[in-house]
């Protein structure tokens, strides 16, 4: 497949690499005057959690690169992978130069559909979200992915392009879920990540709560909140299977975690890695933001915001990208 990936980002350079390592044709979309900087390559060193027993690889990704997109590029796929509240501004010149490509939006989602709509018909795009992450250190891109990622037709319909798309991943070696409802999954993991964040905020970074069981409860308990949120929004919370550990008692729940990522080393790298604050905390401001609007008591979530707004360690430096 002839893929276009917007960006050179954590989530789109671990799946550019992953898809292109699998043998398709990927490009990778970057701002005018970016690329000059990214023309060695990007260092990697990745954790493959698709493999049974990963350890930590070193690579080189030499992406092919592109600061132009027009409707005669003839790509098959753009996949986005923006910071959620980036992707507005993108729309524009995906609704004139996307071409016959679909669109595959691969991040996360709160704010609904209307303002993509505006742009692009329901019929171009779909939706989905990645199991992977980590963040750009001083001497490169530090990731890890996981075996599967998300994938879904804004209406639930199994269509020939999801097919197109479920058969793109399992080549890479991914397995994937399709949602029936994959904006509710996606606002259900938002919510989840939003009061897991809040806590980590609080506790000084992701390896302090990741070590705390106590911690991980103020997360659940948080996240059980933000959950109530997404309820006033009509989402049926309790049918997806990621909301269900913030349902049982918060203790067992956050001893579940604690444990899981004890052993699971790329889900852990995954959480520990990120490096994206302005988003994190843009998160749970927004989540704050539609709960008051719906008047959703939210105590223990809102009491985590002066720690989110004024953390007590400087957590996830970012750094600039490229060799
Ligand atoms: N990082 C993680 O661990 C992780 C894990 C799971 C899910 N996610 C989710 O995945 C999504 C992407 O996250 P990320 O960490 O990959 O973000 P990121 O590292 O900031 O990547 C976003 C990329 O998109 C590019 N971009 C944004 N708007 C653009 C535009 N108009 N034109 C060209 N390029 C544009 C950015 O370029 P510029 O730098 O030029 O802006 C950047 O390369 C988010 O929703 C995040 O919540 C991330």
């Amino acid at each position: 497949m002839k893929l276009l990936v917007i960006g050179a980002g954590v989530i789109g350079t671990v799946y550019g690499y992953v898809l292109a390592k699998a043998g398709h044709d990927v490009t990778h979309y970057v701002r005018p005057g970016k690329q000059a900087a990214l023309q060695k390559g990007i260092r990697l060193r990745f954790l493959d959690g698709r493999k049974p027993d990963p350890a930590d690889e070193a690579g080189l990704y030499r992406l092919k690169l592109v600061e132009t997109l027009s409707p005669a590029d003839g790509y098959d796929l753009i996949l986005v992978s923006v910071r959620h509240y980036q992707l507005e501004a993108l729309l524009p010149l995906l609704a004139q130069n996307a071409g016959q490509a679909d669109v595959l939006f691969f991040n996360g989602n709160w704010e609904g559909l209307d303002v993509i709509d505006r742009y692009l018909p329901r019929s171009k795009y779909l939706w989905g979200f990645p199991v992977a992450g980590g963040g750009y250190q001083a001497d490169g891109l530090d990731a890890a992915i996981l075996g599967e990622v998300r994938l879904g037709e804004i209406d639930g319909q199994r269509t020939p392009r999801l097919k197109r798309l479920r058969g793109l991943f399992e080549q890479a070696g991914l397995k994937v879920d399709v949602q029936d409802n994959i904006l509710h999954w996606l606002w259900v993991h938002f919510a989840i990540n939003c009061g897991i964040i809040a806590a980590a905020f609080k506790a000084g970074g992701a390896r302090q709560l990741l070590d705390s069981v106590p911690a991980l409860r103020q997360g659940i308990l948080a996240g059980r909140e933000a959950l109530a949120v997404c309820r006033a929004r009509g989402v049926e919370v309790d049918a997806f299977e990621d909301a269900k550990s913030f349902m049982a008692p918060a203790w067992l729940g956050a001893a579940a975690v604690w444990v899981m990522m004890k052993t699971n080393r790329p889900a852990r790298k995954i959480f520990e890695r990120h490096t994206a604050v302005d988003e994190l905390r843009r998160m749970y401001h927004d989540l704050l933001e539609t709960g008051e609007r719906l008047r959703v008591p939210t105590p223990r979530y809102s009491a985590l915001g002066a720690y989110v707004d004024h953390p007590p360690v400087t957590i996830g430096r970012g750094a600039p990208i490229g060799v």
